[in-house]
């Protein structure tokens, strides 16, 4: 198991990955519409840390469009593949998505609209409730859904999130 940074550059290896990915996504969000979630994790301005397992298997991942001039991300979906979660690897997928979008994409807020039953989650990922960025930096940027809970999370960047 690693964990992998994977855009869509046309590499067949990563390709291979996202199509992996997006059917964890199309399983564990299933009130997501499929062709949306294909859509999103293949497009070339989104990003997505996957929990790997072998050269093109995915166990689950974080999909997110960074929005470079802005520094921040929008995680667009997040999930682990049933049998494999309450294992830790949740938090594990965040920290390395930290990691990731802060050194790859100069990324210091991730922003989410997280589902309701998702809300415990991202709170014990240290994202809050109460977002800090101003509403103008993002507004026009990414979606706004009715019943789900805006979150967002600093990315400090004296830290290193994975061990
Ligand atoms: N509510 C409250 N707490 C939770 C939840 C939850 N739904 N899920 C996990 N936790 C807690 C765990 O108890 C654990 O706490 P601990 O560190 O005190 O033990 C911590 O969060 C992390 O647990 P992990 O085992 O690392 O998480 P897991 O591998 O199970 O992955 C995830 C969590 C990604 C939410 C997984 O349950 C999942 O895929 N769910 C279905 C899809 C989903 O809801 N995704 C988020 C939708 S919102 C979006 O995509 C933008």
């Amino acid at each position: 198991i690693s964990f992998q940074y994977v855009e869509n550059n046309g590499q067949p290896e990563n390709m291979m990955r996202l199509v992996a990915l997006k059917n964890v996504f199309s399983k564990q969000l299933p009130n997501m519409p499929r062709e949306y979630i294909s859509r999103l994790v293949l497009d070339r301005n989104h990003r997505s840390v996957a929990l790997a397992k072998g050269k093109c298997s995915a166990l689950g991942g974080i999909t997110y469009r960074p929005f470079h001039e802005q520094a921040f991300a929008e995680i667009a979906f997040c999930a682990v593949a049933a049998n494999e979660q309450v294992k830790g690897f949740g938090t594990r997928l965040m920290n390395h998505a930290k990691e990731f979008a802060k050194q790859r994409d100069g990324i210091r807020y991730f922003l989410t609209y997280a589902d309701n039953a998702a809300v415990g989650y991202f709170l014990k990922q240290g994202f809050t409730k109460e977002p800090k960025l101003d509403k103008e930096i993002w507004q026009g940027f990414i979606k706004e859904y009715d019943s789900v809970t805006l979150m967002e999370c600093e990315i400090a960047p004296q830290i290193t999130h994975t061990d």
